[in-house]
């Protein structure tokens, strides 16, 4: 298992994509730069996962948060669940890792999968914890999946963005996302119908470089 480093960017793939061990398996996963560290959720997570998920824009924007620690550790344990299948079977639907701050060396979000379809079209998702706003992890997040994504493989990866959520469009934009149009009153927040916007980066576009 190899370890590919971009030494313009310090991005490091670590124990990342594409090749399987000789025994089948694929190591865990962990990506990193200057700012963040993307590593696999622990049940010692359980607590930051509850307490920061229920922020109301995470709630509005990435769905309930879980009820209970109990309910952080379920989910904690259905994302594992989600990387062993990605580990034996190459398809990382429902795996997620926990964004770190490498400075603090703590969680301060989330960024997952939320599908990787039969035509190697990738859709994430993120989320950071509103002390941890404001300095750039989330592109540097967004950034870091994006390219692995396209390591495994992905001929697209989007993103669907609420067209009021300024702040995640922001991101999108910096991590080098196009804007492709709008889905009309797709999403429901209250109630209420919402815009809800295509975000999306192609592999001949990515500025790190892809599968082509
Ligand atoms: C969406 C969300 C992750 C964006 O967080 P964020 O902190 O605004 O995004 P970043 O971490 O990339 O930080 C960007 C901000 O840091 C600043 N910044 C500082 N240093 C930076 C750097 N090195 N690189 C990029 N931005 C930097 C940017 O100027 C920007 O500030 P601004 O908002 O005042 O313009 C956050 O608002 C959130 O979790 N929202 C709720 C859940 C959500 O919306 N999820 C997305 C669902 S689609």
């Amino acid at each position: 298992m190899g370890v590919s480093e971009n030494p313009d960017s310090a991005v490091v793939f670590d124990g990342r994509a594409g090749e399987p061990e000789p025994g089948g398996a694929r190591s865990p996963v962990s990506l990193s730069d200057d700012a963040v560290v993307l590593r696999h959720w622990s049940s010692s997570d359980a607590v930051f996962m509850a307490e920061a998920w229920r922020d109301p824009a995470i709630e509005r924007y990435n769905g309930p948060a879980p009820a209970s620690l109990l309910d952080a550790i379920t989910v904690i344990e259905r994302i594992e669940q989600s990387w062993r299948t990605f580990e034996v079977e190459g398809d990382p639907t429902g795996a997620a890792f926990a964004i770190v701050d490498a400075d603090l060396g703590q969680p301060v979000g989330m960024c997952g999968v939320d599908q990787w379809s039969s035509t190697h079209v990738a859709q994430f998702g993120y989320w950071l914890a509103p002390g941890a706003r404001g300095r750039g992890l989330a592109t540097c997040a967004a950034t870091l999946m994006t390219g692995w994504l396209f390591e495994l493989g992905a001929a697209r990866v989007f993103l669907t963005i609420e067209s009021e959520n300024a702040a995640s469009a922001a991101v999108a934009l910096r991590a080098g996302f196009t804007c492709e149009g709008t889905l009309r009153a797709h999403g429901v927040w209250n109630g209420q119908r919402k815009d809800v916007d295509v975000y999306a980066v192609l592999p001949h576009e990515w500025p790190l470089g892809g599968n082509r």
